[in-house]
């Protein structure tokens, strides 16, 4: 049996993942807001390090696997916690538990992006230097910037972000031999997709985003990449990014990959 740390795991996609890793024979330490194993509100510092040392309590510092699901959708008020939550929420327990996930056996983590991550380059991210930098306290005044569309541009920017923090540790991770990757949901039919499609400011986008296949993923299916990309099976992939998107990616950027 391993141990598997992941959050957002009471609901969605997370929620899903926890099911499939505990019918699989893995012993999964929840992290959520609420009704968890540990409880923690990952859009606060304090709430992070408190993630982070529950964890290492509960695995006695040896951890095999690590999937961070927990974020916020578009809609959230205000855009400031939609990056908190999905970008510092990701990184800070990425390097809080890469020590203990070092000493694991055959470990890997997966951090759960979106596909709107490829919305905008590194080179157009607007929060790229203030996240960078580690400077939560900025997040806010780089978002008033982009004015109405700033629920937009705190979760693709905050997306793109987690999946270059993720690219750009692949040369630790591999040398400390804890394979680390994205995956890349598209719409998926999930409490934080029917709170968008409920939001008269992004419904009508998010019913547009159609992929190609002509329907939304079920959870099932997203956590089914993520156990694979946990598993042995997928033992030389490592800084790669997992489009699970029906094609829309694809669709959108046909050249760029
Ligand atoms: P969800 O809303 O069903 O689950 C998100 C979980 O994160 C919830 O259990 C929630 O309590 C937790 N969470 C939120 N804020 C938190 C905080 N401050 N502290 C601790 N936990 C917190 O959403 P879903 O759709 O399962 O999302 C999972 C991940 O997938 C997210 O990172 C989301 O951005 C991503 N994603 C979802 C897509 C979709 O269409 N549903 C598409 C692309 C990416």
């Amino acid at each position: 049996m391993t141990k598997i740390a992941i959050t957002g795991s009471g609901s969605g996609i997370g929620a899903a993942t926890a099911e499939a890793l505990r019918a699989a024979g893995h012993q999964v330490i929840g992290i959520d807001i609420r009704n968890a194993d540990l409880n923690a509100d990952l859009s606060t510092a304090d709430g992070r390090a408190q993630a982070v040392a529950g964890v290492l309590a509960r695995c006695d510092g040896v951890l095999d696997g690590l999937v961070l699901c927990a974020g916020l959708g578009v809609q959230v008020e205000p855009p400031a916690r939609i990056v908190s939550v999905n970008y510092f929420g990701a990184v800070e327990l990425l390097d809080g538990l890469l020590p203990a996930l070092s000493k694991g056996s055959k470990p890997a983590a997966v951090v759960v992006s979106s596909v709107a991550s490829a919305h905008l380059s590194w080179e157009d991210n607007r929060l790229a230097a203030v996240l960078e930098a580690g400077d939560e306290a900025a997040v806010a005044g780089v978002l008033e910037s982009a004015g109405e569309k700033r629920g937009n541009f705190a979760y693709a920017g905050s997306k793109n972000a987690v999946t270059v923090a993720v690219r750009k540790r692949a040369v630790d991770w591999g040398r400390a031999g804890v394979r680390l990757n994205t995956v890349a949901p598209g719409v998926t039919e999930t409490p934080l997709l029917q709170a968008s499609l409920d939001d008269p400011r992004y419904s009508k986008a998010v019913r547009d985003f159609v992929a190609p296949l002509g329907r939304s993923a079920k959870p099932q299916e997203i956590a089914a990449v993520i156990l694979f990309l946990l598993s042995t099976q997928a033992g030389f992939v490592h800084g790669a990014q997992f489009f699970v998107d029906g094609g829309i990616d694809a669709m959108m950027r046909p050249t760029r990959f």
